[in-house]
């Protein structure tokens, strides 16, 4: 592990909002095109902001970790800054990721935008 930042392994070993949300306001599962490691995230919304994030990864400690940091950050952004949130903002918040490792980082921010798309879709189907 000592190729990653303090940050990286300390979400690793102490992951934050890890799980399943019950009745989630939206939700998607993304797969990473690079390895496949795969993502679920699931987003409660109140007043147009991210009120509560779970998610469910299978990946590599770098996945875990970005998945549990971005679970924090995007606390009570609006739904079009989540929609604007890019990797590299997680990889640089998370403390820097090594370059084989950068990949890992579009796991949770694909998975994010595309909850919040699938919130945006089920308001437009009345649901
Ligand atoms: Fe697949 Fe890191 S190796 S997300």
């Amino acid at each position: 592990m000592g190729q990653y930042s303090p940050l990286v392994i300390e979400h690793f070993e102490h992951p934050r909002n890890a799980g399943v949300m019950e009745d989630p306001d939206g939700e998607a599962t993304v797969a990473n095109p690079v390895c496949g490691d795969r993502m679920r995230v699931m987003i409660r919304v109140r007043d147009g902001r991210v009120a509560e994030v779970r998610w469910q990864t299978r990946g590599c400690p770098p996945a875990i970790a970005t998945s549990s940091f971005a679970s924090e950050l995007v606390q009570g952004w609006t739904l079009d800054e989540v929609e604007a949130l890019t990797r590299e903002r997680i990889a640089e918040g998370i403390g820097g990721l090594p370059p084989d490792k950068i990949h890992c980082s579009v796991l949770a921010a694909d998975a994010l935008r595309a909850a919040v798309r699938d919130y945006r879709s089920r308001l437009g189907r009345g649901t």
